[in-house]
């Protein structure tokens, strides 16, 4: 445990995240589309990612999370929240609840919610790479070149085709961590990634310690999911419950029962967090990433 109030940490930074997407999602635009992509990225969400990000900076020396650091953590946060009205949608996973509320293609129709998704994604890229002197050409580009291989073929869609073609199927140890790794743990190990790349001059071990912690917390937050989707109900979750096993999903559940997947995701946890003292970072800089990795594990929803 760390000795930080991970609440007191949380809340400003979340009134920051919450300020600038709402600020950089216009509801005005053609047929609506804005208003679809407010309703699928605002009021709602652990905002997990984001708060990764300006953690990873501050641990790395970016204390005050600067205009790059907040940029890539909304750019995150856009990308997540695309994969999710896509993840919804009826040709995958086909829910009608999330984040407590209908789901984007129930509450706006398919096509609708098909474009959102896009317009999220792009808008991801047009958010790492401002218009103004603010972030320095050369983070834009490394912002741009890690978002763009975490979310794609390699990296979060990939993990969603390998999902997609598992239904029904009993995968190994290694072919479904693989599949958590990439559907999943991509876009938090990227967190982790984009929060680093905000700041110069962070040496290579310290870039690969922090690299080992964002793998870890990356599949034993899935795992969680997996946990989640068995123990907790829908009201608390936001999403239906159930799910994985009525849809005869691949899950760490499935592979190792209940309790062996809770013991995993804490023994992932606890990788995670030797990882930060691997570090060599001082740890009154690390207080926010021990206290979200917590977080990860220990959560409700
Ligand atoms: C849910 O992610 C989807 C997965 C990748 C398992 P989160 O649990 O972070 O969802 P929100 O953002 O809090 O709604
Ligand atoms: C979704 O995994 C992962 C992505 C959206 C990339 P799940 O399908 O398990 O997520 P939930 O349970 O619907 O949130
Ligand atoms: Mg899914
Ligand atoms: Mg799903
Ligand atoms: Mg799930």
């Amino acid at each position: 445990m760390s000795g930080l109030n991970l609440q007191a940490w949380m809340q400003p930074h979340l009134q920051r995240i919450e300020q600038a997407l709402s600020a950089g999602i216009e509801a005005a635009s053609p047929a609506d589309l804005g208003q679809a992509m407010r309703y699928a990225v605002l009021d709602g969400g652990k905002r997990l990612r984001p708060l990764l990000v300006l953690a990873t900076a501050e641990a790395a020396g970016d204390a005050a999370g600067g205009p790059a650091a907040l940029n890539a953590a909304c750019a995150i946060e856009l990308i997540h929240a695309y994969s999710l009205v896509h993840d919804d949608m009826p040709c995958m996973d086909n829910d009608v609840l999330r984040r407590g509320k209908p789901t984007v293609h129930v509450q706006y129709g398919e096509a609708q919610a098909l474009l959102a998704g896009d317009a999220l994604q792009t808008l991801a890229f047009e958010f790492l790479t401002p218009q103004d002197a603010s972030v320095p050409a050369a983070v834009q580009a490394a912002c741009v070149a890690l978002l763009a291989r975490a979310s794609g073929y390699q990296g979060m869609a990939g993990g969603q085709a390998i999902d997609l073609a598992s239904v029904g199927r009993r995968l190994n140890e290694a072919q479904l961590r693989q599949m958590h790794r990439l559907k999943t743990g991509a876009l938090l190990l990227c967190s982790v990634q984009l929060g680093t790349a905000c700041v110069s001059g962070v040496p290579v071990a310290v870039q690969a310690a922090l690299i080992r912690f964002g793998e870890a917390l990356g599949l034993a937050f899935q795992v969680v999911d997996d946990v989640l989707d068995v123990t907790a109900d829908s009201a608390t979750l936001g999403k239906t419950a159930g799910k994985d096993e009525a849809a005869d999903k691949p899950t760490y559940v499935a592979l190792m029962g209940l309790d062996g997947a809770k013991a995993y995701a804490d023994a992932l946890a606890g990788q995670a967090m030797q990882a930060l003292a691997d570090s060599g970072l001082p740890e009154a800089r690390l207080g926010a990433l021990r206290g979200l990795a917590d977080m990860v594990v220990q959560r409700n929803h």
